[in-house]
C-alpha cells in the first residue's frame, strides 16, 4: 500500500458519465434520502451566521443543495476529479446565493492547498476510494481544516465491524445485480467493474479508531442502515 496519492486516481472515471450515477441517488439505490433527512435533522448542521463548507467528492453536490436553505449564508467549495460532475454542481448550486468556489483535483492534493477553516467537512461517498494509507493522510488533512467549533461529516459504504472487504464487495455486489432498481445490464456491469477495482470500504469502527489517531477527539454514529452497507458518522 502506498503512503502518497496515486498520481493519477482512476476513481473519478465511473463518474465522468454523471448520469449513471444520478440515477442511483434518484432510486435512493445508496440511501441519500436518508442521509439528507439524518444530516437535516442534527441540530449542529444549521449554524447561525455564515457557514463555510468544504465538500470533499463532492459530485453534483446533490446532498447539501437538499440540506442547506439556497438563502442561508454558506460560503461553499467543492472538490471533485470529475469535470462532469463539478458542472452538475455548478449548474445546481448557481440558483444559490452562496459564495462558490469548485476545484477540480484529487482529494489528497486539494488538501494540502487550503488556508484558514471550515465550519464543515463533509466527504460523501468519496473517501472510501482511496487506500488505508492515503484515508490516514486525508483525516490528517480534514483534522487541520475543522474549525474550532467545526465538524467532519463522513457518510460511505462501510462495511460490518470485521467484516473483510471481499465479503463485503460481494454482498454489496449483489445488492447492485438484485436490488438496485435504476439499472440496465450494461450499467450493472460497469457498477460492478467500478466497485470491484476502486472500492476500498473500511468499517465504522475503523473510521473512528482512524480518526482518534488523527486527532477528532468526538465522534457520533448518526446513520446506519438495515443492512449494514452504509453509515454517516460525524467527528469532532
Ligand atoms: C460516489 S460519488 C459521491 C458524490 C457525492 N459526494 C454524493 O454524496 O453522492 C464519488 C465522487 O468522488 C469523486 N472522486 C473519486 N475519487 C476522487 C479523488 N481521488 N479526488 C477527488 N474526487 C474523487 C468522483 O469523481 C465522484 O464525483
Amino acid at each position: 500500500m502506498s503512503d502518497t496519492a496515486p498520481s493519477d486516481p482512476k476513481s473519478h472515471e465511473y463518474f465522468d458519465v454523471w448520469d449513471l450515477y444520478e440515477k442511483i441517488i434518484l432510486e435512493n439505490s445508496m440511501r441519500h434520502r436518508e442521509v439528507i433527512d439524518t444530516i437535516g435533522q442534527w441540530s449542529p448542521y444549521k449554524r447561525a451566521g455564515k457557514t463555510r463548507i468544504l465538500d470533499l467528492g463532492c459530485g453534483d453536490s446533490y446532498v447539501v443543495s437538499c440540506v442547506h436553505d439556497g438563502g442561508d449564508d454558506v460560503e461553499y467549495t467543492g472538490v471533485d476529479l470529475s469535470e462532469d460532475a463539478l458542472a452538475f454542481a455548478c449548474k445546481r448550486l448557481e440558483k444559490t446565493n452562496w459564495k462558490l468556489n469548485f476545484i477540480q483535483a484529487d482529494i489528497l492534493k486539494a488538501l494540502d492547498g487550503f488556508k484558514g477553516t471550515f465550519d464543515l467537512v463533509i466527504a460523501g461517498y468519496a473517501l472510501h476510494h482511496l487506500l488505508d494509507a492515503e484515508k490516514e493522510i486525508a483525516l490528517k488533512g480534514i483534522r487541520k481544516l475543522v474549525a474550532e467549533d467545526g465538524a467532519f461529516l463522513i457518510y460511505d459504504m462501510m462495511p460490518r465491524d470485521g467484516e473483510a472487504r471481499d465479503p463485503y464487495i460481494r454482498r454489496f455486489v449483489h445488492d447492485v445485480e438484485n436490488v438496485w432498481g435504476a439499472l440496465d445490464d450494461q450499467q450493472r456491469r460497469e457498477t460492478r467493474k467500478h466497485i470491484e477495482e476502486n472500492d476500498f470500504p473500511i468499517s465504522p469502527g475503523q473510521w473512528i479508531d482512524l480518526a482518534k489517531d488523527c486527532k477528532f477527539d468526538r465522534h457520533e454514529l448518526l446513520y446506519r442502515d438495515e443492512n449494514a452497507f452504509y453509515a454517516l458518522i460525524v467527528f469532532a
